[in-house]
């Protein structure tokens, strides 16, 4: 068994929690420890403290009803279990490997908890991985050669003289992907994700912008490998002809960001800037110059392979019947990923009241889901008309060929 080489990571977790009580991961993780170590009642004490706290923590419901089991309690067992699984939604990572060793578990925490809390924006370890966005073929193999192969091998980056300074563009329409596969690249480099949202960006509008800017890029350089992500850049990045009033203050908040990707004072290795927006159209061309958000990669509206793979994702650890999920991605032409998530969400919930009105688990099934696809309307419509006049009337530059491609395909 490994409960005695498992005894000295217990204490010294022991002893960090004695210093660290709100530190719930750590605490589950001794908890799932004590389970394996043959000390289910101990375990037992060590979930009940974090549900105390958080009474919906999952991965504490799942221990619990795991220790609850191994001491004989079945019935406690059971509704811990029931509880979990209610909660668990679909979308929720999977679990990480569960660390082994006294060092694993130090790197673990050392690179799940920021060193720096952010004043400014949220950060957090990315959690998935390319292979948890569904479909978006198209758009990882760009990624993978623009932006993965490169960062990966430094000397190829020589030889071919390719900077990877400045930053990566993602653009298209809403809720089709583009915040998810930011997070994914995080993943993928193993750096942590601090995302930069609308709501900083117009905080930053009123706040003395260029030093809340200079914080931010000090946050990611501390927390290297740090991801950095400027979500609906466009908010901040302006043409100036847009700009009425505030405009100056923002016009130095786009030189700063000019100079931070720039960085030619500050050292920015291990701190990679993406930024994504549905308004391309809207950002202030200065950012879009060569070095700076230079690479752009369109996130279009999933095709039916990638709906089938997004509602597969959706619906995973759910109970169903069996379905049909080809037919349903045919049926969800022009929906975007959010779209097909809130039918996922829909059909569960008419599922789950219906197994409350007949005291039985009814499981999902391919009607739930296709009432609730034509119950949900389309969201990209109106982007889509808009886009179009870009690409039609706006394209000089061929910055929107791939768009105007894509748009001609759908109209054929
Ligand atoms: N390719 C995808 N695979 C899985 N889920 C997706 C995908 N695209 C979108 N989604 C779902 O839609 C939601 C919205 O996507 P998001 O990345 O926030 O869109 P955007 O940033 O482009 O507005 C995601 O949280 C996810 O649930
Ligand atoms: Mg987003």
């Amino acid at each position: 068994m490994r409960g005695v080489t498992h005894d000295p990571v217990i204490e010294a977790l022991l002893g960090a929690l004695a210093g660290d009580e709100g530190n719930h991961p750590v605490r589950v993780h001794l908890a799932t420890l004590l389970v394996d170590a043959g000390r289910p009642a101990e375990a037992l004490d060590q979930a009940a403290i974090v549900l105390a706290a958080q009474p919906d923590h999952v991965e504490a419901l799942r221990v619990a009803a795991a220790a609850a089991r191994a001491v004989g309690d079945e019935a406690k067992a059971t509704a811990y279990a029931r509880l979990a699984t209610a909660l668990d939604p679909a979308t929720a990572p999977p679990a990480p490997a569960v660390p082994d060793t006294a060092d694993e578990i130090l790197e673990r925490w050392s690179t799940s908890d920021p060193v720096v809390e952010p004043d400014i924006g949220t950060i957090r370890a990315a959690g998935i991985t390319l292979a948890d966005v569904g479909g978006l073929d198209e758009v990882k193999k760009r990624l993978e050669l623009s932006f993965l192969k490169p960062l990966r091998n430094p000397e190829m980056r020589l030889r071919f003289g390719k900077s990877l300074r400045g930053g990566l563009l993602l653009w298209g329409p809403p809720g089709c992907g583009k915040t998810l596969v930011a997070r994914a690249l995080a993943g993928e480099l193993g750096a942590s994700f601090y995302e930069i949202g609308l709501s900083d960006v117009l905080d930053m509008w009123i706040g003395s912008s260029e030093r809340n800017l200079r914080a931010i890029f000090d946050t990611a350089r501390s927390n290297r490998p740090c991801l950095l992500f400027f979500d609906e850049i466009d908010a901040l990045g302006q043409k100036r002809s847009q700009l009425r009033g505030g405009g100056s203050a923002m016009r130095g908040v786009v030189n700063q960001i000019l100079a931070e990707l720039d960085g030619a004072s500050t050292d920015n290795d291990g701190v990679f800037v993406l930024a994504a927006s549905n308004h391309p159209w809207d950002i202030d061309s200065a950012l879009l110059r060569p070095g700076r958000f230079d690479r752009t990669v369109l996130v279009l509206p999933p095709d039916a392979a990638a709906r089938e793979a997004i509602l597969r994702f959706h619906l995973r650890g759910r109970p169903t019947e069996r379905l049909d999920l080809a037919k349903l991605a045919k049926l969800t032409d022009g929906r975007s990923g959010a779209d097909l998530a809130l039918i996922c969400e829909q059909a569960t919930e008419v599922a789950m009241d219906g197994s409350l009105t007949a005291g039985r688990l009814e499981p999902i099934s391919q009607r739930h889901l296709e009432d609730a696809a034509r119950a949900v309307r389309p969201s990209i419509g109106e982007w889509m008309e808009t886009a179009r006049n870009y690409a039609l009337y706006g394209n000089d530059t061929g910055a929107y060929d791939e768009l105007a491609a894509y748009l001609k395909k759908r109209r054929r």
